[in-house]
């Protein structure tokens, strides 16, 4: 599978999110990850799709938007109106996951399902073929400059297993701790694609650490 860069805006400069978004273009970005948080699901508050429809004129980067709230389906055509390309709903929150997903299908965006990291893989088991990707959140979601969790190495390599004895194609996405210290082993683990908050946006040349981070997760 193709790897794929997607920084989170959750670490970028509220103040000018705009051009810290066409700097990530600039870096060759192939997804803007914005993380949308409730203060329900997880412990903290961002944006919503009036902010997403703000920046979707800056770029022609697609929008990977994580929905880390505790009732997705609600507002979902909101999100799809502001200018979400694919959509991430969390397993943890939702009974009728296949009808989401088909739902997400229909209105011609990407569909994906993420699952926290104590979640286990076997929730994907009659929805996979279905899905254009599978977030494991490879932190407890809420914050961004978390440390990867080492356990969540065995469970992308688990799900890079039964993606390929079902001869599928569904992406592998990681979010959460992901720098160029340990990005080359997750993507040999099966992930390839990875989203960066901090790695990213505090290192002294963000839009070239993009860059960096793909030749780390190609060698
Ligand atoms: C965490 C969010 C992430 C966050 C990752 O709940 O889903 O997308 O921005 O941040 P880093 O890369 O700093 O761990
Ligand atoms: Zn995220």
């Amino acid at each position: 599978m193709v790897i794929q860069i997607a920084p989170s805006i959750l670490s970028a400069d509220f103040s000018k999110l705009g051009e810290e978004v066409v700097l990530m273009e600039k870096g060759g970005a192939d997804w803007i990850h914005i993380d949308v948080m409730d203060a329900h699901f997880v412990p903290n508050l961002t944006f919503g799709p009036p902010v997403i429809k703000a920046i979707r004129p800056v770029t022609k980067v697609p929008f990977d938007v994580h929905l880390m709230v505790d009732n997705p389906m609600e507002y979902i055509d909101d999100y799809i109106k502001a200018g979400a390309d694919s959509i991430t709903v969390h397993a943890e929150v939702l009974p009728h996951l296949q009808r989401s997903v088909t739902y997400l299908k229909q209105k011609g965006v990407r569909a994906a399902v993420s699952l926290n990291p104590s979640t286990p893989l076997n929730v994907l088991e009659y929805v996979l073929e279905d899905l254009d990707m599978v977030l494991l959140m490879t932190v407890n979601p809420g914050f961004g400059g978390q440390s990867f969790i080492p356990s969540m190495m065995r469970k992308i390599s688990s799900l890079k297993k039964m993606i390929d004895e079902r001869q599928c194609k569904v992406d592998i996405q990681v979010d959460g701790g992901i720098s160029l210290n340990n990005i080359q082993k997750v993507a040999k683990a099966g992930a390839n694609c990875f989203v960066a908050g901090s790695s990213i946006f505090s290192a002294p040349d963000p839009a070239g650490m993009i860059s960096q981070m793909r030749r780390a997760a190609e060698s």
